[in-house]
């Protein structure tokens, strides 16, 4: 391979492409970056300042670099020509059909993006995985992209994103690690020196860890599932603290004071969301029972229930706690987004808990500062009446039988619980979703408080 011109695409300009790049570009303005999108209107908003995803701090740095070195199109197969170095960032959902449905990842974008690559080139580029796959796929990848008939030569790297939304920025710039997944070959290994030159721009060597290709693929299946394990372990703990008035949070600190376990990702919730944690998890599970370890896959699938459960023992709670009826009762939910700082709301625990409140029919209003959006989408099948959406607390509050904290934005801390408590109905009933609150001091207020994995705090 030619020594790196410096022009580099990525495929699919979403929650990681936009922001890898955009990063990218920043802290290299010796390249040229560019970000291609089948979806007209995502790339256009790239192109305002209306950015088509929410993340804190994204804008000023995509205002760094764009019209610079930062380029946004829709023309797919011009850019592909122009690169060299391709990473491919479309979605890989879990598939709703055929084999594996609701299990395997619908790879369908990502082949039709392969195919799409082999069309459009001219010569040979290293093609980078940067979607979360299934361990092999880049064996898959290879044929199709190498079955081409113009004697083009693809290389194909797995460099899975660690990123978390809400805090993509500050992860992109100062990483933990960055994984390249290689093969051995002198392609391969050339090839990775490439994405290692990239990275050293701003990314100390030492995080820059290198691997074989299938290590890098499955890494990342297993990272996401280890951090999703952590909350379902102290979520299926907080279950217990409930029965026995031990306190989770108590529980959790303690626990985390071995620095053999270490404190994060140990706060008890109402379950967690995102598009990824239960997407990879099942994956891994398919993944696992096609290689016949159905003890692994069952062992991972754990985690995915208890999650399951958690957001199920919530709506449980609040219904049984409200004199088991909450039947034409206002109850306002605060957050909607599957955590504070993004406007995401795919697989927030949010949506079970609004979905289970309507099929008891009880009026459902939703709050939250930058999710509405979204959130008005998933529940556009609701049945009229049913749902409400207010973007002031405040309003939401006003005349509810009781409020819940569904998701942890910093606002929620500082509200002025006395006055919302004055214009609800009464009891007044509070589910803290995120133990962010002071419940005492609710309780003090007249609140009847409900907690994750803490004794209720009642007047009655
Ligand atoms: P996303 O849905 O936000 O973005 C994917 C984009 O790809 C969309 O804009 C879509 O229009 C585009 N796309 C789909 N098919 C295309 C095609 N053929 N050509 C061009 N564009 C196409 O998804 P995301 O959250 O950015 O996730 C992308 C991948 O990264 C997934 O595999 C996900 O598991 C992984 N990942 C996500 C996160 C996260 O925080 N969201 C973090 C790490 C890894
Ligand atoms: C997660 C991983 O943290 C990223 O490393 C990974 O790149 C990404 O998935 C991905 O592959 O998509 P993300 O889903 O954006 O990132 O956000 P997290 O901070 O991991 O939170 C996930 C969910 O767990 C949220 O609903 C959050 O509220 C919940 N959570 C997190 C808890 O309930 N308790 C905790 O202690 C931590």
């Amino acid at each position: 391979m030619p020594r790196f011109d410096g022009r580099i695409l990525c495929i699919g300009g979403g929650h990681v492409g936009g922001p890898t790049m955009s990063v990218i570009a920043a802290r290299c303005p010796q390249y040229e970056v560019t970000v291609v999108d089948v979806s007209a209107d995502r790339i256009r908003a790239w192109q305002t300042d209306d950015l088509p995803i929410y993340e804190p701090g994204l804008l000023d740095v995509v205002r760094q670099a764009r019209g610079r070195n930062l380029f946004f199109s829709t023309d797919i197969p011009a850019a592909i020509d122009r690169a060299e170095v391709i990473f491919v960032s479309v979605n890989t959902p879990t598939k709703t059909f055929g084999e594996g449905a609701g299990k395997a990842p619908d790879l369908q974008y990502w082949e039709k993006t392969a195919r799409t690559i082999v069309e459009a080139s001219r010569g040979n580029k290293i093609v980078v995985e940067k979607s979360t796959l299934p361990v092999r796929t880049a064996h898959a990848m290879e044929r199709i992209l190498n079955s081409n008939r113009k004697g083009i030569r693809f290389e194909v790297l797995s460099n899975p994103e660690f990123l978390s939304e809400g805090t993509a920025v500050r992860d992109l710039e100062h990483p933990d690690r960055v994984l390249i997944g290689s093969h051995e070959t002198a392609t391969g290994l050339a090839a990775r020196e490439v994405l290692v030159e990239i990275y050293a721009n701003w990314v100390p060597r030492e995080r820059i860890v290198t691997s074989n290709v299938w290590s890098a693929e499955l890494s990342k299946l297993a990272s996401n599932a280890f951090l999703a394990q952590r909350i379902s372990s102290i979520n299926s703990i907080s279950a217990l603290c409930e029965k026995t008035t031990a306190d989770v949070t108590e529980v959790s600190r303690a626990i985390g004071l071995d620095s053999r376990i270490g404190k994060r990702f140990l706060e008890a919730s109402v379950g967690f969301g995102g598009s990824c944690f239960k997407k990879d998890i099942l994956n891994l599970v398919y993944i696992c029972e096609s290689y016949g370890l159905d003890d692994v896959a069952r062992y991972w699938e754990s985690v995915v229930s208890v999650n399951e459960y958690q957001k199920g023992r919530f709506v449980h709670t609040m219904v049984h706690a409200m004199f088991d009826t909450v039947a034409d009762k206002r109850i306002a939910l605060l957050g909607f987004a599957f955590k504070k700082d993004t406007a995401d709301t795919r697989e927030s625990a949010a949506l079970l808990v609004a979905r289970k409140l309507i099929e008891e029919r009880a009026v459902v209003v939703v709050s939250d500062p930058k999710a509405l959006g979204n959130a008005r989408a998933e529940l556009a099948d609701a049945p009229a009446g049913r749902v409400v959406f207010e973007a002031d607390p405040y309003a939401a509050a006003r005349g509810a039988h009781a409020l819940a904290v569904l998701t942890e934005w910093d606002a929620y801390r500082s509200l002025d619980y006395r006055a919302m408590f004055e214009s609800m109905e009464k009891p007044a009933f509070l589910f803290d979703g995120r133990n962010i609150l002071d419940h005492q001091a609710l309780h003090a207020i007249g609140f009847n408080v409900f907690a994750i994995g803490k004794p209720a705090l009642k007047h009655f």
